[in-house]
């Protein structure tokens, strides 16, 4: 099975039509934006959103502000991933990252705008607004102090050192924006429990075997083949999951939680196959 690239191709179009910038005062913002956002990127959780609207057969172009309002989140947190305080990297999407070509100013305020622009492209999300104000809730959780910066924090704090801090690190720093990008569609849909548990228990595996496999690739694939530097968590001497393990542990741990995933997916009610495809892809990619 294949990732869903026809769900894919939907991302790609509707980011390329998005415009932030409405005079020329900020047009250099705007390029800025634009620049790391249609950079490229495998687009996984905007792919997740829409899996999930087909999966619980819903229209799948109805949910692509939320889709693209989670990417912008996400592409904003590349931004300042690779800034030089943080992981001073100077490799993303196979481009330069973004304080390399316009400076950390620039690039910290790109971030910056990217994720006030989601919040505003979220709004416009048709549908019943509680629903609308609700899953908006989940996002700004999920990327907040109990989600993906919280868990940046911990990363960067650099003081957890066993098993369980790994996962919890995961499970915030990546995990918490990708169960986010199911959970949101959950929410504009109405559904409720028990019928949402097999969803938000796989969601929550996926997220963190995501940041596994991320961990994984950082010590086995080139720069070329990542599109941003490899062996950077060596570097920089982080915590992952290859660091605690070894690789072939690692590569176990990773299989496991793929079954995990794709036993609660199992239990979902709906069409759930692009949601497999995706959990595969997540699982074997090498990029
Ligand atoms: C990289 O995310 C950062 C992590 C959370 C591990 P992706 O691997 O999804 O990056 P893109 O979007 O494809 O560039
Ligand atoms: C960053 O994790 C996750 C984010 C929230 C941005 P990494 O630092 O491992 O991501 P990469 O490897 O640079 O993409
Ligand atoms: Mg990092
Ligand atoms: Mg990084
Ligand atoms: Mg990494």
């Amino acid at each position: 099975m294949s990732y869903p690239d026809d769900l894919r191709g939907l991302v790609d179009d509707a980011l390329g039509r998005l415009r932030f910038s409405a005079a020329a005062p900020t047009a250099g913002l705007e390029g800025a934006m634009r620049y790391s956002l249609l950079a490229g990127g495998k687009r996984v959780r905007p792919v997740l959103a829409l899996a999930t609207a087909r999966a619980l057969g819903a229209e799948t172009e109805c949910f692509l502000p939320v889709a693209c309002s989670i990417e912008l989140i996400h592409t904003y947190s590349l931004i300042h991933d690779d800034l030089p305080a943080m992981d001073d990297d100077e490799l993303r999407r196979g481009l330069p990252t973004s304080h390399v070509k316009f400076g950390e100013d620039v690039a910290i305020l790109a971030g910056d705008g990217l994720f006030a622009e989601a919040v505003r492209l979220f709004c416009t999300q048709p549908g019943d607004p509680a629903r609308v104000l609700a899953a908006l809730g989940e996002l700004a959780g999920a990327t907040g102090v109990d989600g993906m910066v919280g868990g940046q924090y911990v990363d960067v704090i650099g003081e957890e050192e066993d098993a369980a801090g790994l996962r919890t690190l995961h499970a915030l720093k990546t995990g918490r924006l990708i169960a986010a990008s199911v959970a949101v569609v959950l929410i504009l849909e109405g559904l409720e429990e028990p019928e949402t548990i097999p969803y938000r228990r796989f969601a929550d595996e996926l997220g963190v075997l995501f940041q596994i496999v991320d961990d994984i690739l950082d010590v086995t694939e080139s720069d070329e083949q990542l599109g941003k530097p490899h062996g950077s968590d060596e570097r920089h001497g982080k915590l992952t999951y290859v660091s605690l393990f070894g690789l072939d542990r690692a590569r176990e741990l990773a299989a496991e939680s793929h079954a995990k995933a794709t036993a609660a997916l199992a239990e979902a009610s709906g069409r759930t196959d692009d949601l497999r495809r995706v959990a595969d892809y997540i699982f074997t990619r090498n990029e």
